[in-house]
């Protein structure tokens, strides 16, 4: 029998292993951040920790970018942890927070359980503040798109599909996703957080805004 402790270390090689040619943005230290924040959930809304940490770390593993098709990386999930005999319920409840978490943008079916609405605030939280800024402006210099283009007429209410055809801009992915993120929020702890990440947000696009008229 392996602890949970021994479980959970192990887990984290699995995925610093599975993730280390990605490019996609979901690099280790993104598994890092997502698993630190739902472990302090998991503290202040009395779930079960072991669930919250594993679901974490695994949670990008059966990514559709990453896997043949969502289906393989489900069972790639699922194989993992009956190697390492993890308790059946336990694997059932992790799969199905991953299996919940991948129809993100989709049918925005809501999360069954504590655990999942944790794993999922975790995720939300990382797309937000400092971080939230930084991985925008990472991903678009690697799309090629531009940081801003005050000329793009359209911002608020865009849906995505008219801001893909648009162009995209980091400064849009502000309006289409990321200031809408703290209103999805599943607990009263990771709302609490998610609206201090939104307020420096907007802080840091008033000073953007400042700065590109060269008003301050
Ligand atoms: P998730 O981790 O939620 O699955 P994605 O794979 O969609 O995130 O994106 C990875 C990171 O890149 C996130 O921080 C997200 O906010 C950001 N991002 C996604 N799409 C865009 C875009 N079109 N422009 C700028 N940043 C983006
Ligand atoms: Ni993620």
């Amino acid at each position: 029998m392996q602890t949970q402790t021994e479980i959970l270390s192990k887990a984290r090689e699995f995925v610093k292993q599975e993730l280390a040619t990605d490019s996609s943005g979901h690099d280790w230290w993104h598994i890092y951040r997502v698993t630190s924040t739902a472990i302090k959930l998991a503290q202040a809304e009395n779930a079960d920790a072991f669930v919250c940490e594993l679901a974490a770390l695994l949670h990008d593993i059966a990514d559709e970018k990453l896997n043949e098709s969502k289906t393989a990386g489900m069972q790639k999930v699922k194989t993992w942890l009956q190697e390492n005999a993890v308790a059946e319920t336990a694997v059932e409840h992790i799969l199905e927070i991953i299996g919940t978490m991948s129809f993100n943008g989709g049918n925005n079916k809501p999360m069954q359980t504590l655990e999942g609405r944790i794993v999922q605030d975790a995720d939300r939280l990382d797309a937000l503040g400092a971080i939230g800024i930084g991985r925008t402006f990472a991903y678009a210099g690697w799309k090629g798109h531009l940081m801003h283009n005050p000329e793009l007429a359209v911002r608020e209410n865009m849906t995505s599909e008219e801001y893909r055809n648009s162009g995209g801009t980091a400064i849009n992915h502000f309006y289409e996703k990321l200031l809408k993120l703290k209103n999805l929020m599943n607990t009263a702890h990771g709302r609490k957080l998610a609206e201090e990440r939104h307020a420096f947000m907007e802080t840091f696009l008033n000073q953007f805004y400042q700065e590109w008229e060269a008003e301050v």
